[in-house]
């Protein structure tokens, strides 16, 4: 068996989030072209729904009716945002600033996840914010202001998800707003609201926001494909004897690229080719083939954010290489839609694969991945990375269950069943 042709994996989440909630608070029509369509990105579109803006698709596009930032209307229901904490952080930003409640749940994995890092500084900004346990875990009730306040924030975290709520909320206020990363996390919701008239300026780690807040549609926005799902199969490509693939459309905004970095490092063979920008993001294809020297690598702090969703593939591509990974300063692994360190190295060890557990990271020994039941903890991305070894392995690998997938990329093992050749 072996993986060959060219795909055109699902469009990208972040982006598709940020499309639609933008083109919700804008000025003017905006017709979304390869709009994600999975889980995730439809509770986002429900939520804005009962937030009163009106989406629908019409022929290729999701139509978005902008009617401006203070257009939303008070939702007569809880917003429940599913899986995704990126719907949540991101419509917790919008909530603060508009004169209503909003309520914002999720399914038991969010209802577990962190949110302290968006509530204080969003109560700085002036929102008021409760919440379980004081606003530390979901259901959220925010109750907006207008305007906002400004805020001066250090981020702890390297969190995009923390950065674009805190823009979201910044544009619903008049004073200065200012956001410094400690490393730097992926850009699109600047890079679109740049492209929507809104001044946004970046200065090495700094993001601040000028004088115009108001957006205006682009008209159109095309969505490229996602990297973060491309990489299940580009491992698969470069594990698998004879493979080659043509992954086209990818977007390769370098906050997003950490990957294609990793596999320069584990002598993974790729090439990008046809590289253009749409919406102000970079999009080209990249071709990736059997590449028979991988070997370990130890990892910098500097490139985690740009690796974040892609270390459990990165795990199992370390898995077949030749020596040791080293992957620390990762423990924002934990807070995902499970804990991926504690999922990598128990589901790992039962495949046969020498790794230690780091409170911030693992450490994995090249080896052979053997047969073994696999617990997906319900996380999409553990999920694919398994379904992944499972081609890769000589032996039977089970998964206990796999429709989380869905939250990122329904398609995935029709996908998946497309490249496959024998
Ligand atoms: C995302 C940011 C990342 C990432 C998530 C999507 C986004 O989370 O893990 O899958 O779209 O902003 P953090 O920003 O919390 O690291």
């Amino acid at each position: 068996m072996m993986l060959k042709g060219k795909i055109r994996v699902s469009s990208d989440k972040s982006i598709s989030h940020r499309a639609l909630i933008l083109s919700s608070i804008a000025e003017g029509k905006t017709y979304i072209k390869d709009l994600l369509k999975s889980r995730d990105t439809d509770c986002t579109m429900q939520a804005l729904r009962m937030l009163g803006v009106s989406i629908y698709q019409k022929d290729e596009y999701v139509v978005v009716e902008g009617q401006g930032k203070f257009s939303l209307r008070e939702p007569a229901d809880v917003l429940n945002l599913g899986n995704s904490g990126t719907g949540m952080r991101l419509l917790a930003g919008l909530a603060s600033g508009t004169d209503f409640m909003t309520i914002l749940t999720g399914d038991e994995s969010l209802r577990k996840r962190p949110m302290e890092r968006i509530v204080e500084p969003l109560r700085t900004m002036g929102a008021r914010i409760d919440g379980r346990e004081n606003g530390k875990v979901p259901p959220l009730v925010i109750r907006g202001k207008y305007p906002l306040n400004g805020i001066r924030y250090e981020m702890p975290v390297a969190s995009a998800q923390v950065k674009s709520a805190i823009l979201l909320a910044g544009l619903f206020s008049q004073g200065e707003v200012e956001i410094r990363e400690p490393l730097p996390s992926r850009n699109h919701t600047e890079i679109m609201l740049r492209n929507m008239d809104v001044d946004v300026e970046c200065v090495k780690n700094l993001i601040r926001l000028g004088s115009n807040r108001t957006l205006h549609s682009p008209g159109c926005i095309e969505i490229g494909a996602d990297i973060s799902s491309a990489a299940y199969f580009m491992v698969a490509a470069a594990l698998i004897p004879h493979s080659q693939v043509l992954f086209e459309d990818m977007v390769l905004n370098p906050t997003r690229t950490g990957i294609l970095d990793v596999f320069r490092m584990m002598n993974v063979e790729f090439e990008i080719i046809n590289n253009r920008e749409v919406n102000g993001e970079k999009i080209g294809n990249v071709a990736v083939c059997y590449s028979p020297h991988i070997k370990g690598v130890s990892l910098e702090k500097s490139i985690i954010p740009r690796i974040i969703d892609e270390i459990p593939i990165i795990c199992i591509l370390a898995s077949c290489a030749e020596g040791k990974t080293i992957i620390k300063n990762a423990s924002e692994l934990r807070y995902k839609e499970c804990d991926r360190i504690k999922a990598m190295v128990e589901n790992l060890t039962r495949l046969g694969i020498r790794c230690e557990e780091l409170p911030d990271g693992i450490i994995i020994e090249g080896g052979t991945l053997k047969g073994g039941k696999i617990n997906t903890y319900h996380d999409h991305r553990i999920a694919m990375s398994f379904a992944i070894a499972s081609l890769v392995s000589n032996d039977n690998i089970i998964l206990n269950d796999t429709s989380s997938i869905d939250t990122s990329y329904p398609m995935f093992f029709s996908h998946l069943k497309s490249l496959t050749k024998f």
